[in-house]
């Protein structure tokens, strides 16, 4: 399956504000949600819609709704939380569970500390969110956590992927398509992705 990358001169715009070392927390975080949000119209272009019948203030009409509640986000804590805030204006009622990982720094395998998923998760379509799939082994170990619980509808969406870390996912998770703002060049000998925007969530929480 082939990865959606977004391709925009917006998207370039805000991606070239984001990747800059001087940008503020607070507009690194705002461009995180607002490229969040194209992020998840890319991965809603598929989206099961339901026949409904309304009036406008002339007519009645048969229409489509989505519903809210078929949806699940799961951010990568600490930094897929800042993609949240965007994508749950325009799915309102999604449900939002949580899987605390971070990179051991030394081995780059992921250590996860936390895990909570929204009731009848097997059942919802869920959107995997990280702004970084560099490596790949966080948003695979989240995938094989989600697959365990029963879960069979899964997307993953990033801001910046490498192609490593696409095509490590893909050899993992053939069945999940991937989402990002942006393909980068390779990783670095540490794991991060070039040219990247560094640490994403120490910018997202100013923490370095
Ligand atoms: C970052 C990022 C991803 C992970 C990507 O998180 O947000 O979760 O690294 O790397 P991978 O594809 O090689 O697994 P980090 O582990 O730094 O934790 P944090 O969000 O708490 O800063
Ligand atoms: N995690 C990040 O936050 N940034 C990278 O470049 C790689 C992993």
């Amino acid at each position: 399956m082939k990865e959606v990358v977004l391709n925009h001169p917006l998207i370039t715009h805000k991606l070239s504000i984001l990747r800059n070392k001087n940008t503020s927390t607070k507009e690194f975080r705002e461009l995180i949600s607002e490229i969040s949000v194209y992020l998840c119209y890319e991965a809603t272009k598929d989206a099961t819609v339901y026949d409904k019948v309304i009036e406008t203030p002339l007519t009645k009409i048969n229409t489509k709704v989505i519903n809210d509640d078929d949806y699940a986000f799961i951010p990568i804590l600490r930094a897929g939380m800042s993609m949240v805030e965007g994508i749950i204006k325009v799915i309102p009622n999604a449900k939002i569970g949580h899987i605390g990982l971070y990179r051991n720094e030394n081995t780059l395998t992921p250590v996860e500390y936390y895990y909570k998923v929204p009731l009848n998760i097997s059942k919802r379509k869920v959107f995997v969110l990280d702004p970084m799939l560099a490596t790949g082994g966080s948003a695979i170990a989240t995938i094989d956590k989600l697959k365990k619980d029963g879960v069979t509808d899964i997307k993953f969406l990033c801001i910046i992927a490498s192609p490593e870390g696409i095509k490590t996912l893909k050899k993992a998770h053939p069945d999940v398509k991937i989402y990002c703002a942006a393909k980068d060049k390779c990783l670095n000998k540490n794991g991060y992705i070039l040219p990247g925007l560094g640490d994403a969530g120490d910018r997202v929480y100013g923490t370095k």
